[in-house]
């Protein structure tokens, strides 16, 4: 299986859902998965889309800006599984991931037809890989996932993917608590692992797997306390710069 792994958090390798990320490549990886790349959105250039469509009237399959998006494009349609992975922003995904989303439209074509009922874009010559989603959010409701979750499902639909599933951590700030929840935190990134593996081996994640990366390390009010006190830490060590 080629995976390309495209990272949308502007804290790249340092943030929560890289965490998660890093743990379920090392699971892929075991079972053979070739990584084709692993690129984090904040350290290139990508233009917004800017709505001309000279990807599908003048230029067929290719966008007109000159950016590190043709290389990637090139990547993501060598990929049979596209590996995403973003923070949640305002319920939704992160703007560099929603760019990047976008700016995917030259694989399909100006022309209409029907899907399933559903009048979609043609697609082109090219295949999309399928894809799995991994995201962290700061609350600890996994509702908080519900929108973003919809939105890159559909998604998927416009673009001709497969969705293959995702790993969902909620309150992720908790990940670097390391001496606290320290069993906690191996069972996630056990699983994180196991689900890579899973998915190399299996084609899916199985749901047990999947919750395991899920499930709250304490109380509703121990997360707020400890949220708070972290806030607190972070305003006075801030202030003392
Ligand atoms: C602009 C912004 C918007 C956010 N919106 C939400 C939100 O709607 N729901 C939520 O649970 N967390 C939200 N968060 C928290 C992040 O999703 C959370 O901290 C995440 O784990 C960050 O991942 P990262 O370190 O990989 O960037 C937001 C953070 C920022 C900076």
């Amino acid at each position: 299986m080629k995976l390309l792994s495209v990272n949308g958090s502007p804290h790249k390798e340092k943030g929560n859902t890289y965490t998660i990320v890093k743990a379920f490549l090392r699971g892929a990886k075991k079972q053979g998965a070739e990584i084709i790349d692993e690129i984090f959105l904040q350290d290139k250039k990508i233009g917004y889309c800017l709505g001309c469509f000279m990807c599908w009237i003048k230029t067929p399959g290719r966008c007109i800006q000159k950016d590190d998006m043709r290389e990637i494009l090139h990547k993501v349609l060598e990929a049979d599984v596209l590996l995403l992975s973003t923070p949640v922003y305002i319920d939704g995904v992160s703007a560099q991931t929603k760019t990047f989303i976008d700016r995917l439209i030259p694989v399909l074509r100006a022309h209409f037809t029907l899907v399933n009922g559903h009048c979609r874009h043609k697609m082109g010559e090219k295949k999309m890989p399928a894809l799995f989603v991994i995201s962290s959010s700061g609350f600890l409701e996994m509702d908080n996932f519900e929108p973003m979750i919809e939105s890159l499902k559909r998604g998927c639909l416009n673009l001709y993917m497969e969705y293959k599933g995702h790993l969902l951590r909620p309150g992720a700030h908790f990940m670097r608590l390391k001496e606290k929840y320290a069993s906690e935190i191996d069972v996630v990134l056990k699983a994180a692992e196991k689900a890579g593996e899973e998915l190399v081996k299996y084609g899916n994640v199985s749901p047990e797997t999947a919750e395991k990366v899920s499930f709250p390390f304490c109380s509703k009010e121990e997360f707020i306390t400890e949220t708070n006190r972290l806030w607190d830490l972070f305003i006075q060590s801030t202030s003392k710069k």
